[in-house]
């Protein structure tokens, strides 16, 4: 399938200015384990036939908030719904290589392009609209509550123990905390990330 705008593993990407060794060090800083990393991929398995009904309920907690949609609009008022939609797409595989993507060089390359894509450097370019320019950094850090919270009933949803549901549900937080604090490299001041 062909996901317009997905470049991971594109060789013309560059290289994050975050080397394995910085990461590694940032895992720590989360108590992040070798447990985490299964927990995860079981969590892909419970997720990977559920990401549309996940994607409908980010999306409707997104849209009923206006001044969230914002960054989806022309900036007076109108959403576009073909940037809606495509970014859409490349949310739903960001839950399955959250769950399965090794945390190697590619992966870290992407996660600067994500970064990127929320930060004025690059936001609007991969679909081409003439959407507002920048995502505030206080907004993505705050989402890390939602789309923390609102996966846990999905991750239930399989028939699995308390304690499994649970492994799951900390290490999908831990996979968002760490990518969100890769995400702030563009807002922060040279020298201060
Ligand atoms: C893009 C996740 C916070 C609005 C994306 C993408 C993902 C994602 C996976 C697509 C990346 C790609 O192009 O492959 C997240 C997560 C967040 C977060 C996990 C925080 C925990 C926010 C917030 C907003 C937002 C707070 C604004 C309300 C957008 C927009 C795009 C986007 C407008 C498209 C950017 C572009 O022009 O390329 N996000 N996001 N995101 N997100 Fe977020």
């Amino acid at each position: 399938m062909v996901l317009p705008g997905y470049t991971y593993g594109d060789p013309g990407l560059p290289p994050s200015p975050v080397s394995l060794e910085a990461l590694h060090q940032l895992k720590a800083a989360l108590l992040w384990s070798e447990e985490d990393e299964k927990a995860l991929k079981e969590a892909g398995e419970v997720l990977k036939d559920q990401v549309e009904e996940v994607l409908d309920l980010w999306y409707s907690f997104v849209g009923s908030h206006p001044h969230l949609l914002h960054y989806f609009t022309d900036g007076q008022g109108n959403p576009i719904p073909e940037y809606l939609e495509r970014v859409r797409k490349r949310f739903g595989q960001w839950v399955l290589d959250t769950c399965f993507r090794p945390h190697d060089e590619a992966w870290l390359a992407y996660q600067h392009e994500i970064g990127l894509r929320h930060h004025r450097t690059k936001k609007n370019q991969t679909d081409g609209v003439a959407s507002v320019p920048h995502i505030p950094l206080r907004y993505l850090i705050a989402f890390i509550y939602p789309i923390t919270a609102t996966i846990r009933p999905f991750l239930a949803k399989k028939g699995h123990p308390p304690e499994a549901v649970e492994r799951m549900h900390q290490a999908w937080f831990k996979a968002v905390v760490l990518q969100v604090a890769l995400w702030s490299y563009p807002y922060a001041k040279e020298g201060d990330f």
